[in-house]
């Protein structure tokens, strides 16, 4: 059983323990995080929220207090009271801040026992879902409680930048209505009107634009949100944003705000320096040179057009795919022909077919010699023309995709990246952010064969595209902007439409009937009717920073109780079945699994 805490008080913390301390007495609290027992000597590390230091037992010194330490094992909380020492160098242990003292025990109190643990802290083998069951222990590791640590220095710094900057910091509800980002909602079901639900916000985005409607003109918020959509690496079904709205702004205002609140936190958290502004670059441009709308450009190889070079070509793949109106494009790898085997190659080929490509052609420059499967088909003149516009030198090696223009640019734009890895060209020490601007309004989706909304549908068409929206709505683009970092899409925002003639001509364009777009978004309609300020806004996701900034890829890494890839957690065993009287005062019946 424990021992009371009575009286004892921690004098320091775990790592805060220094040279300057030796010879005082010290108190501790925290838990064992290692023990190593040579008999007369004990060795125990005890670790609190800030690291760990060396205890030691002397049974040479005090028997009965040593007799009384080796009942300790992992995970025991303890209160030690003991004397700071100086240890010899050959007992430095530069591993630990505390590496060149420890602290002799001279009093105990063992505050806790602990069952023997699932697993240890250090053990790199154990499977995350086995530790999420345990998360309340495996929040004990280090390295997450650094990551957790360094999340709360973003969120203060942000805070800091924010409140300087003058916005405030306000609630949006949680029990709401839809509000669309495109993923599927959570739903919360009402007991005074049974079979009715609410939505859990995908975002704050309507109510922030509500708020500058109220004329609150500077609004930000850390908001959680919710999205049911297939977990990633990089995505959980609730995850946090630094939620921001400013009226009577354009683009380069929100730039400024985001740019500024970015800088000092890389200064403040990281002592890194960002280069501002940063570069940018529209969603065409983006996805004509890097096949992508979050290029990593910490590298270039980028994609180049060859669709005019090869129009007549005797590669029907190549000339056929110009001539249904879709495009022939180019990577080159600079002096990469020989590093690749055949069965290299073909992996390269399975890469691009992942994104839709039919197949991957190319042409490994050794001396005179060509290495191609498609050389045969096409004039000397053609390749030297193509040689000059990839600017190959000897040793070079060009990738090809012919397809529909939008295939040819993601399957290049993935293999650029594959390549990029492989080849060791990523810089990782650096730290590429940049704006990617004018998103399209409707995407094509695939699947359903017709156009879609690319994104929520209040950001604002250019001016100039305004007179297309009835014409031709899939050549609109947006006052849109995405961050990204090294690749990495964090954050998304947009100005607004204020005008509700233009929001009516949006709604239609992506498809909404008039009655649907009242019904849905009715409420908003409504607001815009009583003098709605030009605004604009944007959200970085604040976990995808975070994640960033600790250089993990994991984004269950910094969250203390993140889901599981079903969306589920292995520790409350959450979601789960509810008792049926529940159920009934809901007014809800579940359908047996098989029609379900
Ligand atoms: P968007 O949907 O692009 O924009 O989201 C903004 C940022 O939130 C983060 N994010 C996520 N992080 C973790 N898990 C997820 N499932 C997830 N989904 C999104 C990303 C993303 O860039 N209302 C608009 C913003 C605006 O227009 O102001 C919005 O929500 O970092
Ligand atoms: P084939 O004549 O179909 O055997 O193709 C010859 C070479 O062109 C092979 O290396 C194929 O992988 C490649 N290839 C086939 N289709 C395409 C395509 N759509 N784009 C680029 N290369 C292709």
């Amino acid at each position: 059983m424990g021992e009371l805490l009575g009286t004892w008080r921690r004098s320091c913390m775990c790592a805060e323990v220094g040279q300057e301390q030796v010879g005082e007495t010290v108190t501790v609290m925290g838990w064992v995080h290692r023990r190593r027992d040579l008999g007369q000597l004990m060795f125990l590390w005890l670790r609190d929220r800030t690291g760990m230091v060396q205890v030691v037992f002397d049974a040479g010194k005090d028997a009965e207090l040593a007799q009384r330490a080796s009942v300790i094992r992992g995970e025991y909380v303890l209160a030690v009271r003991g004397v700071v020492t100086a240890r010899t160098p050959e007992n430095i242990n530069p591993a630990l801040k505390t590496g060149t003292i420890e602290i002799e025990a001279r009093e105990l109190k063992i505050l806790n026992e602990a069952d023997t643990p699932p697993f240890h802290l250090d053990e790199d083998s154990v499977s995350e879902n086995f530790r999420l069951k345990y998360r309340y222990y495996d929040l004990r590791r280090p390295a997450i409680q650094r990551i957790l640590m360094m999340k709360h220095a973003v969120t203060r710094s942000v805070r800091e930048y924010l409140d300087q900057a003058g916005f405030i910091d306000l609630e949006t509800p949680i029990l709401t209505k839809s509000t669309p980002e495109g993923a599927r909602d959570y739903l919360v079901p009402s007991r005074i009107f049974p079979g009715e639900f609410f939505a859990l916000p995908q975002s704050p985005q309507i109510f922030k634009q509500l708020l500058m409607v109220a004329g609150f003109d500077k609004y930000y918020q850390i908001a959680k949100c919710f999205r049911d959509e297939d977990l990633r690496a990089d995505r959980q079904p609730e995850f946090q944003q630094i939620d921001i709205e400013m009226s009577f702004v354009g683009e380069e205002e929100v730039y400024a705000v985001a740019e500024g609140m970015y800088k000092k936190l890389f200064k403040d958290v990281l002592d890194v320096d960002l280069p501002t502004p940063w570069p940018r670059l529209p969603f065409r441009e983006a996805m004509a040179r890097y096949g992508s709308d979050k290029p990593d450009t910490r590298f270039g190889m980028e994609i180049v057009q060859v669709s005019d070079l090869v129009r007549d070509c005797g590669f029907s793949v190549f000339a056929g795919a110009v001539a249904q109106g879709g495009s022939v494009a180019a990577i080159n790898a600079k002096g990469a022909a020989k590093k690749f085997t055949r069965k290299e190659l073909d992996g390269l080929a399975e890469v691009v077919k992942t994104y839709k490509a039919k197949g991957l052609a190319y042409m490994l420059f050794d001396g005179e010699n060509i290495r191609s499967t498609i050389t045969k088909f096409l004039k000397p003149q053609e390749i030297e023309a193509i040689k000059a516009r990839c600017g190959v030198e000897d040793g070079d090696a060009l990738f090809f995709v012919a397809d529909r223009t939008s295939v040819t640019q993601r399957a290049l734009g993935q293999l650029r990246l594959e390549l990029g890895k492989r080849l060791g060209l990523i810089d990782q020490s650096a730290w590429n952010f940049l704006w990617i601007t004018e998103f399209p309004l409707l995407e094509y989706n695939e699947e359903e064969g017709r156009y879609t909304a690319q994104h929520h549908p209040f950001c604002s068409p250019l001016d100039e595209d305004i007179e297309l929206l009835e014409t031709a709505p899939e050549k609109v683009r947006c006052k849109s902007y995405d961050i990204v970092l090294n690749g990495v899409e964090l954050a998304s925002g947009s100005i607004r439409i204020h005008a509700e003639d233009v929001q009516e001509k949006v709604f239609k364009a992506l498809g909404f009937t008039h009655e649907q777009a009242w019904e849905r978004f009715g409420f908003m309609l409504g607001a815009f009717k009583y003098g709605a300020p030009p605004h604009g806004g944007i959200a970085p996701g604040l976990d995808r920073t975070v994640m960033m900034m600790a250089g993990t890829d994991s984004i269950r890494d910094v969250i203390p109780f993140p889901k599981i890839q079903s969306s589920a957690c292995p520790m409350t065993d959450a979601p789960g079945p509810v008792d049926p009287k529940q159920l009934q005062e809901l007014g809800i019946g579940i359908l047996p699994k098989e029609e379900a």
